[in-house]
């Protein structure tokens, strides 16, 4: 009886520690450990079930057994009731500290884009390729002969001075050319007239920087050579351009002008976009805009690609592209395309 006596009270003792301690656990894995130290085969509790074989009274054994087992099911179903909720309370807790604000900008990757002057070449090259100008390249190393003398420069004229052209150490003759002019020659040696081309590219001269200039920057060189090609194609093509590039019709004006490669001359000024010539700050208070050079193509020059090109005229033009870009956009200093810092180059 006493032994009887003990074994129930021991087993009680066994079951409210466990259910105690249980109150204590806030982690699934001291759970785990509550649960080999109260429920696992070497349990305490399975300990003292090992003694019930020494029970003789088979009344006895029946009703300890019969407490045992009601132990065992109620830590059990504690066990699943605790694990259950701790669970649920990490979960939640989870939740609350890693919630996601749905509400915030997604981390887009930035994307790149083209540089502002890449998307003045594309929009001007778009416009004459509209008009049927065939867009054509040139090398930016080049010789005397494209850059200077095929072009009717006489060998005496001041922009062959080293000051202004940039010579290379490969040959005398070898130098980075210092205006598109150079690709009418190659374009004319090529095919036979008619021809209506026009190229963007670099062309470099060694001229100090400043708001206004840069040892590099960008022209466009438009030619048209056929039979019977007058100043008045000229004049339209140039003004058509002007009001498709500046998205409005913009007023010009053709003075005459001297380029060694077209006779007669004329170098373009359009209204100023933001004033409309009522003079302001862009156009330094003269109401318009120098933009571009052009003419006939001096008949020297014709004779010089050869005979193919006898009995042929045409008309020909070039301007800067970083005038053209600076206007478009407002930029008040040519630097801003070349120092690539990022604040800039993003507007665009
Ligand atoms: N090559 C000239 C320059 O760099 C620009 C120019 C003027 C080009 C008149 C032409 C033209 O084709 O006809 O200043």
């Amino acid at each position: 009886m006493v032994f009887n006596e003990n074994f129930e009270i021991e087993l009680n003792n066994i079951k409210n520690e466990a259910l105690t301690k249980l109150t204590d656990i806030n982690k699934i894995d001291l759970l785990e450990i509550w649960k080999q130290e109260y429920l696992g085969r070497k349990s305490k509790f399975n300990d003292l079930l090992k003694l019930l074989g020494k029970i003789d009274s088979i009344e006895q054994k029946k009703s300890i057994g019969e407490l045992a087992n009601t132990i065992k099911e109620t830590l059990n179903q504690s066990y699943e009731n605790y694990q259950q909720s701790l669970s649920e309370l990490e979960i939640t807790k989870q939740i609350e500290t890693e919630s996601i604000d749905i509400t915030l900008p997604g981390l887009n990757r930035k994307s790149g884009h083209y540089h502002p002057l890449s998307l003045i070449c594309q929009r001007i090259g778009n416009i004459f390729q509209g008009m049927g100008f065939n867009q054509v390249f040139g090398p930016e190393i080049e010789t005397n002969y494209y850059n200077f003398d095929a072009l009717n420069i006489d060998f005496d004229h001041p922009a062959r001075d080293e000051q202004d052209t940039f010579y290379t150490n490969v040959a005398p003759h070898v130098l980075l050319r210092s205006q598109t002019s150079t690709v009418q020659i190659r374009a004319m040696e090529k095919t036979n007239p008619p021809l209506k081309i026009i190229s963007i590219g670099r062309v470099y001269r060694n001229e100090e920087i400043n708001a206004r200039k840069y040892p590099i920057f960008h022209q466009v060189e438009g030619l048209y050579v056929n039979k019977n090609v007058n100043f008045g194609q000229l004049k339209w093509t140039l003004q058509k351009f002007i009001n498709l590039f500046f998205e409005r019709d913009l007023k010009t004006r053709f003075r005459p002008d001297f380029f060694p490669f077209t006779e007669p001359s004329a170098e373009v000024d359009c209204e100023c976009p933001f004033c409309e010539t009522q003079g302001c700050k862009t156009c330094g208070y003269k109401g318009w805009l120098e933009i571009l050079g052009c003419g006939m193509v001096h008949p020297n020059v014709l004779k010089n690609i050869g005979p193919n090109y006898e009995n042929y005229e045409g008309f020909a033009f070039g301007m800067g592209v970083e005038r053209l870009a600076m206007i478009k956009f407002g930029i008040n200093d040519i630097r801003y395309f070349y120092n690539n810092d990022i604040r800039f180059i993003e507007q665009f």
